[in-house]
């Protein structure tokens, strides 16, 4: 599969210059790995850094708070589709009999499309930032299937991933799908108006309980996500969340 050069297009970076430099050594050692093939795979945790072990953390714990609540996942924003992948795994950890525990994902995969006033001019984005290569759904859909392949029920596939501008994707599939309750929903578009219509239209389907992630709460270089949010629901009727060592994802439990 082609490679794309993105960090052009992409956010801003606020990596100091020794952490880029550092990251950039690590990957160059990550690359230029001495481990056998078949050790590989299993030997992943050696290149996981602070930071991203922290994001996967916050996904084990907060996967294990909707254990006792029925419904299904959904991440709007999946671009590469890790967090996909590892709220796959975690299901096949904590409940892999679930067949009810569907996880979806839903993503342009062509990058941010719908940018507006209300996203501001800090972020260096535009339309199309964040892209993936060409067909990138098609080998997500591979790594997603060997997740569950490597679990019990794997004859029954429990993911989907929806392509499309989620404005028009979620509520499509929501029609399609009125048996539809939400028990978690993770909010990582970074921008307003795909973020405002997917809240709008899940708002119906969220029970008493359904926890809301959300990657860009209170965000200054991506505003347009809290904006959305707080069109859609109340700020203050909620206690917005999050565990000390994750430093920008939150949660809100309704
Ligand atoms: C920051 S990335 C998501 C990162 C991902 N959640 C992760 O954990 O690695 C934001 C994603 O939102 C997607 N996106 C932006 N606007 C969209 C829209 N209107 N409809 C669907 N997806 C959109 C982009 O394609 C991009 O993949």
């Amino acid at each position: 599969m082609e490679k794309i050069k993105t960090e052009k297009y992409d956010s801003i970076i606020l990596s100091s210059s020794d952490e880029k430099n550092v990251n950039k050594n690590f990957l160059k050692s990550f690359k230029e790995s001495p481990l056998p093939d078949d050790e590989i795979l299993a030997n992943l945790g050696l290149f996981l850094s602070s930071k991203s072990l922290a994001r996967i953390l916050f996904f084990y714990k907060i996967y294990k708070k909707i254990l006792h609540s029925h419904g299904i996942v959904i991440e709007f924003g999946v671009r590469w589709g890790q967090t996909l992948s590892v709220l796959s795994a975690l299901r096949g950890i904590f409940e892999p009999f679930n067949r009810h525990r569907k996880i979806l994902g839903f993503d342009t995969f062509e990058g941010f499309k719908g940018m507006s006033a209300e996203d501001g001019e800090r972020s260096n984005c535009r339309e199309g930032s964040y892209s993936v290569s060409r067909n990138y759904e098609e080998y997500l859909s591979g790594i997603m299937t060997f997740q569950e392949q490597l679990n019990p029920m794997s004859h029954i596939r429990r993911f989907e991933l929806i392509k499309g501008d989620a404005a028009v994707t979620v509520p499509q599939y929501l029609e399609k799908h009125p048996e539809t309750i939400i028990s978690m929903a993770v909010f990582d578009f970074d921008i307003y108006k795909p973020t405002k219509a997917a809240l709008s239209a899940i708002k119906p389907y969220l029970a008493k309980g359904s926890i809301l992630v959300f990657d860009e709460l209170c965000d200054d270089i991506f505003p347009g996500e809290t904006t959305a949010f707080k069109e859609v629901f109340a700020l203050r009727d909620f206690k917005i969340k999050r565990f000390p060592f994750a430093a920008r994802i939150s949660y809100l439990e309704l």
